[in-house]
């Protein structure tokens, strides 16, 4: 799925629905569909060895929202990755199993699809790597792998989408490989920006939005574009890199190490302290914000990221002092405000020897 636009033959068995606002498969049984991105979105590329299908998507759903992945059959990932809470947990930090409290903010799993790396310091390559990391990781759903797997095959249900998305029952890497599946479809776009900016709809956004975007643009008022990317066609609102803002600087105990970010992945001290740009779509909806979940405000979080806090290995962006009024910073938010866009609208799946539809 290569292409914007691109077309899938649609046989006899085809049809083809809608999932939400602005987000379209056309199916042909277990091929490939193609899923037109809403306004705003760059294309949607999935790994060539994981290409999406309905199969894997309906089976991807199912996993994302069934506890049984957890250890203790409480957890699923919507716990933390709530579509109620911007795909998020609406909390600084996660609380996983056996009340364990990891160190990071939930990212939203909205628009993750862009993301080039997982996790706030990118320690994994994909959605597909990622999903294995919660379903194992101690202060998460705990789980054993093989304990997973042999539970969810002893499910029709289970058994039957696994055979018609892969052709055989699930095992781990297929779990992972249908929820990222799934994850790929979580997309929001067609906000006021997109629809003003992409659409070209006067009116789409306020007065003071738009001036929040001159801010935004400006390398020499707000500079936020520097790192929370768009282009003239479409926009993730992140360049994927990685930069020291010094968050966690300011807040870390005596004696306490320097936020490692980046670095515990790379090893090379130019990395220590830098953290992935998180993506600004929907951002209203995807507080407490930063990896450290410190705030809720979007204000302070402009304040913040202006001129970052001071550290030794500071991005290299704050080297000029900016300043803003306190109505720029006001606009900044509306501009931000702006940015909110519609969110994919699905049935909650009937999970499988849960829960039944009737
Ligand atoms: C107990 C809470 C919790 C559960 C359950 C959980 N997550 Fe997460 N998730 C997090 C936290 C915290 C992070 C960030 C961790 C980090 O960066 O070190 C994260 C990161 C992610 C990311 C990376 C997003 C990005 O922008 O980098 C994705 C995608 C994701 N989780 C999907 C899932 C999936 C799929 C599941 C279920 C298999 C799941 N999560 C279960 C808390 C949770
Ligand atoms: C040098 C790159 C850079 C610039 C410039 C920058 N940001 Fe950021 N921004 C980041 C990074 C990196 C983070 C995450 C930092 C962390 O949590 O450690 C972030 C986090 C944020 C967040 C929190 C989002 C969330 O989901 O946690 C908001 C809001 C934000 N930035 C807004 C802005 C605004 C507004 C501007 C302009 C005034 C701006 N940023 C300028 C890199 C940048």
């Amino acid at each position: 799925m290569k292409r914007k636009g691109m077309c899938i033959l649609i046989g006899l068995l085809a049809f083809s629905f809608v999932i939400g606002t602005g987000v379209y498969y056309s199916i042909a049984g277990d091929r490939e569909v193609f899923i037109e991105v809403p306004l705003g979105l760059p294309e949607l590329i999935a790994p060539e060895d994981n290409p999406m299908t309905l199969a894997k998507i309906e089976l991807g759903k199912m996993l994302y929202f069934d506890p049984r992945l957890s250890i203790s059959g409480q957890l699923s990932c919507a716990t933390c990755h709530d579509p109620r809470l911007g795909y998020s947990n609406a909390s600084s930090f996660a609380v996983g199993e056996n009340h364990a409290v990891g160190g990071m903010n939930s990212p939203t799993v909205l628009n993750s699809a862009y993301s080039k790396t997982m996790f706030w310091d990118g320690r994994e390559a994909n959605l597909e790597g990622q999903a294995g990391g919660p379903m194992t990781a101690s202060v998460e759903m705990a789980g054993i792998p093989d304990e997973i797997v042999q539970n969810l095959n002893k499910i029709l249900e289970y058994r039957e989408l696994s055979m018609m998305a892969f052709g055989e029952y699930l095992s781990f890497t297929n779990i992972r490989k249908a929820i990222a599946t799934f994850e790929r479809t979580i997309l929001a776009g067609n906000s006021p920006f997109d629809r003003y900016y992409y659409g070209k709809e006067k009116g789409a956004i306020s007065d003071a939005a738009m001036r929040g975007k001159k801010i935004f643009d400006d390398p020499n008022k707000g500079n936020c574009k520097k790192c929370h990317t768009y282009t003239k066609t479409d926009g993730y609102f992140s360049d994927n890199q990685f930069h020291n803002v010094g968050i966690g600087y300011d807040t870390k105990k005596k004696g306490e190490k320097d936020p490692a970010g980046r670095y515990g992945v790379t090893k090379k001290p130019a990395d220590k302290g830098r953290f992935k740009t998180p993506t600004l779509r929907n951002v209203t909806q995807t507080g407490p914000y930063f990896h450290d979940g410190r705030t809720y405000s979007l204000k302070e979080a402009a304040i913040i990221c202006l001129n970052g806090i001071p550290n030794k290995n500071l991005d290299p962006e704050y080297k000029v002092k900016r300043k803003l009024t306190d109505k720029e910073l006001d606009y900044l938010v509306e501009f931000m405000k702006a940015l909110e866009g519609e969110l994919p609208l699905f049935a909650l799946p009937a999970i499988p020897g849960l829960l039944s539809k009737n």
